[in-house]
């Protein structure tokens, strides 16, 4: 039987020349509005982002059921007076307001096994379903400390010179920050965090790690808290744009987004820091 338009979709054949221009003129304006999307995500300026690392398990599946398959076990951490859990909560703030980000580092050899607890410690984070999606690389070795060095100075010069512009510079300028960076040849360590942007499991298999951004910072800010209390000083960094040479220097594999360089070791005995001033507490808490 022949098909006929008209007697199929009568409104089509009556209007098939406006309908027609309609679709035209929408998916021209589809067009332009997703080259207007991309223009604005290209220009928009986020140069700090690893883009060479996808930022998911290409086929999603669920994390290894941690939760469901563990056994329970009892937890009864130790119960404090009012005044105790006042003293220790105060005691620890006080050795936070210690901290200080420090760029300027001696030559002094500190125990491995310090900055190894420190990790540990990190490593107690929580993770979006117990998927702990964080490494932390440990370098001793002089070598890679120089090519990391040298990874960091090279971009670093471009970030500063044309990436960052003119007002970041502006911003860091009390900070007394440029793209030399000799302090990552003169610490005893470096430890780079990682992110894990998906899991990949014992088969090959890649899972999602939720919430990996928050879980992976919150590691890094234990970390940061345990070096601390060992007395070592580090420094929070972010070398922009040296995530993927540092990968592949340090052999991560793909599914491992740089998160933060911290040079470790002491102060050096000249060392000064900014005299910066934290808020106080009514400009940091709200109470509802
Ligand atoms: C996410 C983040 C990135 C940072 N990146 C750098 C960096 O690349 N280089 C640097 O010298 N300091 C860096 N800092 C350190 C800050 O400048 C420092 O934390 C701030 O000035 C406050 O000083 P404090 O850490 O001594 O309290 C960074 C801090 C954070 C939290």
């Amino acid at each position: 039987m022949a098909f006929s338009l008209g007697s199929h979709f009568p409104f089509l054949a009556a209007y098939w020349q406006p309908v027609l221009l309609a679709a035209l003129a929408a998916a021209v304006v589809h067009l332009l509005l997703e080259r207007r999307r991309a223009r604005t995500a290209a220009a928009r300026p986020a140069p700090w982002r690893d883009e060479s690392v996808s930022e998911s398990a290409v086929d999603p599946a669920p994390p290894p059921p941690a939760e469901k398959t563990a056994a329970r076990v009892p937890y009864r951490p130790a119960r404090l007076g009012a005044d105790e859990m006042v003293r220790r909560a105060e005691q620890f703030y006080r050795e936070l307001n210690g901290r200080r980000s420090v760029r300027h580092f001696s030559r002094e050899p500190v125990p491995r096994a310090a900055v190894e607890a420190a990790i540990r410690a990190a490593g107690t984070a929580p993770s979006g379903a117990h998927t702990e999606p964080w490494t932390f690389v440990l370098v001793e070795s002089a070598e890679v400390k120089a090519a990391v060095r040298q990874i960091v100075e090279d971009e670093e010069r471009v970030n500063y010179e044309k990436r960052m512009g003119a007002q970041w510079v502006q911003d860091l300028a009390p900070i007394g920050t440029d793209w030399r960076k000799e302090y990552l040849t003169e610490v005893p360590f470096l430890v780079l965090a990682f992110r894990h942007a998906y899991g990949v499991d014992e088969r090959g298999e890649r899972f999602t790690t939720y919430y990996n951004e928050i879980s992976c910072h919150l590691a890094c800010g234990l970390l940061l808290a345990a070096l601390h209390q060992a007395g070592l000083a580090t420094l929070t960094s972010t070398p922009l744009n040296c995530g993927p040479r540092l990968r592949r220097l340090l052999a991560r594999p793909d599914n491992e987004k740089l998160v933060l360089l911290l040079p470790v070791g002491l102060p050096a005995a000249d060392c000064t820091v900014p005299d910066f001033r934290r808020k106080p507490l009514d400009k940091i808490m709200a109470v509802c």
